[in-house]
C-alpha cells in the first residue's frame, strides 16, 4: 500500500485556553507557545501529518484565551520539520489580498508546508464585537467561495482579474508565488448544505464534525456525487476526540468523567450561539443541528467518532471510518503530548496493520 492510499493523522493546536472539552476535569494540555512547540516536534514524531491552528477573535466556553491562528501556525512551523500547519482564516476579518500574501510568504519561509482552512464563521456576538457584518448563513458560503476562489487565481495566475458580489480584482500579479503547486493546500471547515456544495466545487478538503461512519457515509456520498458533476474532487476530514487507554472500561471512565464535570453554563451557551450554524438554514442540516448537551461538551462533536476505547478497537473503528470514505482523522485529546505520543506508539502500528489487510475496500478517491 502506498502512503497515499494511508488515512492521514491531524491534530488540533491548542492555541485556545481551556482545551478541547468544556468541562472542569484536569487536562494536561497549556494554549502556550512553549507546550505547543513540544506538541508539535512529539506529533511529527508520532506520525501525524498535520496540525489545525483554530481562529477565535473571542470565545466562551472556557476559551478566555486565542492566540491568532496564522501567527501562531508560523510560530510552529519555525520548529518543526514536517510537520504541514492549517491555519484557520475566516473571511470578513480576513480580505482575500492580505491572506493571499501572508500565506505565500509563509509557505517560502517554511518550505511548503503552510495550509488553510477557511471557516465561514458560526459565532455571532464574536462579529458584533470586533465590528464585522453578519451576512445570513448562505450568504456567509457564498462569500467564502469567493473567497476561495480568488486565493486560487491570485496563488496561481499572473494579471488576476475577478469581479464578484464581494471581491474584485483588476490585472493583479502576485510576486512570488506560493512554493506549493497548483497552490497551497484549502481545507474548509462547516457541514450545512452550502458547506458542501461550496467543497464539491471549489474546496482541496472538507473537514466536518464528528459523527458515525454511518451518518458520515451519508454526507460522503452526497459530496462525492456532486464533485463528480463539478468534475472536482475533495479529500473528507472528521473530527474525533481520542481517548485511547490499556482498557475499555479506563477510556469510558474518563469519558464519563468529562461530561460529569462538563461546565454547563460555558456549554449551554456555546450550543446556543450555534444555532447560527447550519441549524438556522431551512433545511437545518449541518454542524450541531442534532447535537445534544453531551456532544456539545467536546465543540466539535468529538466522542460521536467514538474513538474511545483500548489500542485495538480505534485502529479497528479508524479503518471502519476509512471504509466509509474518510481521508483524515482530526485528532482532539484530553493531555495532548502524552496522548499523542501513545496514539503514535500504540494505536497507529495497528492502523498500518489492518490498513494492509487486503480484504480492505480501497479508499475512494
Ligand atoms: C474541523 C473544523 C474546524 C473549524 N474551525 C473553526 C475555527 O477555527 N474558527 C471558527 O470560527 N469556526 C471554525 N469552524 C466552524 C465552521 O467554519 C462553521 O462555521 C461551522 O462548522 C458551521 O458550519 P455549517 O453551518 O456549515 O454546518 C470549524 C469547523 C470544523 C468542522
Amino acid at each position: 500500500m502506498s502512503q497515499s492510499d494511508q488515512i492521514t493523522f491531524a491534530y488540533w493546536v491548542p492555541n485556545v485556553s481551556g482545551g478541547l472539552v468544556v468541562s472542569n476535569i484536569e487536562q494536561r494540555t497549556d494554549w502556550s507557545y512553549d507546550y505547543n512547540v513540544r506538541l508539535a516536534q512529539a506529533a511529527e514524531n508520532s506520525g501525524f501529518e498535520y496540525a489545525l491552528t483554530q481562529i477565535r477573535f473571542t470565545a466562551g466556553y472556557n476559551a478566555e484565551n486565542q492566540h491568532e491562528s496564522v501567527s501562531f501556525s508560523h510560530g510552529i512551523l519555525a520548529k518543526t520539520e514536517r510537520l504541514k500547519v492549517i491555519a484557520a482564516i475566516l473571511p470578513g476579518p480576513w480580505k482575500p489580498a492580505l491572506a493571499a500574501k501572508q500565506l505565500a510568504t509563509i509557505d517560502h519561509l517554511s518550505n511548503g508546508r503552510i495550509a488553510i482552512n477557511v471557516v465561514s464563521g458560526w459565532f455571532r456576538g464574536e462579529f458584533d464585537a470586533i465590528g464585522e457584518a453578519w451576512p445570513e448563513h448562505d450568504e456567509r458560503y457564498a462569500r467564502s467561495e469567493e473567497f476561495i476562489r480568488s486565493l486560487k487565481g491570485i496563488w496561481t495566475q499572473n494579471n488576476f482579474s475577478f469581479d464578484g458580489k464581494y471581491y474584485q480584482f483588476k490585472d493583479y500579479t502576485l510576486s512570488p508565488k506560493p512554493l506549493q503547486k497548483p497552490h497551497i493546500e484549502i481545507f474548509q471547515g462547516g457541514s450545512s448544505r452550502a458547506a458542501r456544495d461550496m467543497a464539491s466545487r471549489v474546496s482541496d478538503w472538507y473537514f466536518t464534525n464528528g459523527n458515525t461512519p454511518a451518518e458520515l457515509k451519508k454526507q460522503i456520498d452526497d459530496i462525492r456525487e456532486k464533485v463528480k458533476a463539478n468534475g472536482h474532487s475533495v479529500k473528507i476530514g472528521v473530527n474525533a476526540f481520542i481517548i485511547a487507554r490499556d482498557t475499555e472500561e479506563e477510556a469510558h471512565a474518563v469519558l464519563q468523567e468529562i461530561i460529569d464535570q462538563a461546565n454547563t453554563e460555558a456549554v449551554n451557551a456555546f450550543g446556543e450561539a450555534a444555532r447560527e450554524a447550519g441549524a438556522a438554514t431551512a433545511e437545518g442540516e449541518g454542524n450541531w443541528a442534532k447535537s445534544t448537551f453531551e456532544d456539545l461538551v467536546q465543540y466539535n462533536d468529538g466522542f460521536k467518532t467514538n474513538l474511545i476505547g483500548t489500542p485495538q478497537q480505534i485502529a479497528e473503528r479508524i479503518v471502519e471510518l476509512k471504509s466509509a470514505g474518510v481521508n483524515l482523522v482530526l485528532s482532539g485529546f484530553l493531555h495532548f503530548i502524552e496522548e499523542v505520543e501513545y496514539f503514535g506508539e500504540k494505536v497507529l502500528p495497528l492502523v498500518r496493520e489492518l490498513e494492509a489487510q487486503p480484504h480492505l475496500p480501497a479508499k475512494s478517491a
